[in-house]
């Protein structure tokens, strides 16, 4: 196993452009553990399986499916599908099934095999308490909701997906609500994450942050 550094935070806290940069610059793979989400998402929306479908329904369609992220791609079964998973859609559709036992214990293990060869920074809702509750480094990455509703407009508008500021805010209110609120594996600050509120910071101050906090 090597080393990880495990980041969780809130839909549109900047965890995906961080945690990247922050393992560029050390050497380390990075793994976006929310598109691993967003792939298995896809592949049961496509299936015909909905958020109320039975467990083992769930299961049997998930059994023998692959998911991997590679070099910042993430296939399904083969398939690219890096631009399927980045819609609002698709983010809603993670949401509501990642509250699920059988999607869970499936990527339980894909993640941590992603830490068997190397060092990782691994982003998500419970890295730091569930996957790698020994984790080498602990972060939890804030900011608040118009930021983070400002920040997820900006990245769709860039991607030419239309979506209004109000839709925005409300996507990210509606995630906050089932990320944090359900049964299982909820979203919440492990009390040895360092807390980084990145309201006010811009990339470049979030990553020196990161790369100062890692010295000590
Ligand atoms: O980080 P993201 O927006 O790509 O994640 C999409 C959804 O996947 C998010 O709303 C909740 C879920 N998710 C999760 O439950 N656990 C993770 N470790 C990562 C994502």
């Amino acid at each position: 196993m090597g080393r990880v550094i495990a980041i969780d935070g809130p839909s549109g806290a900047g965890k995906s452009t961080v945690s990247r940069r922050v393992a560029e610059r050390l050497g380390f793979s990075f793994l976006d553990t929310g598109a691993l989400y967003r792939a298995v998402a896809l592949h049961l929306h496509r299936q015909g399986l909905t958020g109320d479908s039975p467990e083992e329904a769930l299961r049997d369609s998930i059994e023998g499916t692959m998911v991997a992220f590679r070099t910042g791609s993430v296939f399904l079964n083969g398939e690219d599908v890096s631009e399927a998973i980045r819609t609002p859609e698709a983010g809603h559709y993670a949401s509501v099934f990642s509250a699920r036992k059988a999607v869970r214990d499936f990527l339980f293990q894909v993640q941590r095999d992603a830490a068997l060869h190397g060092d990782i920074v691994a982003e998500g809702r419970d890295m730091t308490t569930v996957v790698f509750p020994d984790a080498w480094r602990k972060l939890y990455l804030d900011a608040s909701e118009e930021g983070r509703a400002r920040r997820r407009y900006r990245q769709l508008k860039e991607k030419g997906i239309e979506i209004s500021m109000e839709e925005a805010l409300r996507d990210v209110r509606e995630r906050d609500i089932r990320d944090s609120r359900r049964d299982i594996a909820p979203l919440r600050r492990a009390e040895d994450a360092l807390y980084i509120d990145t309201t006010d910071m811009d990339l470049d101050e979030v990553i020196s942050c990161i790369l100062s906090s890692l010295e000590r």
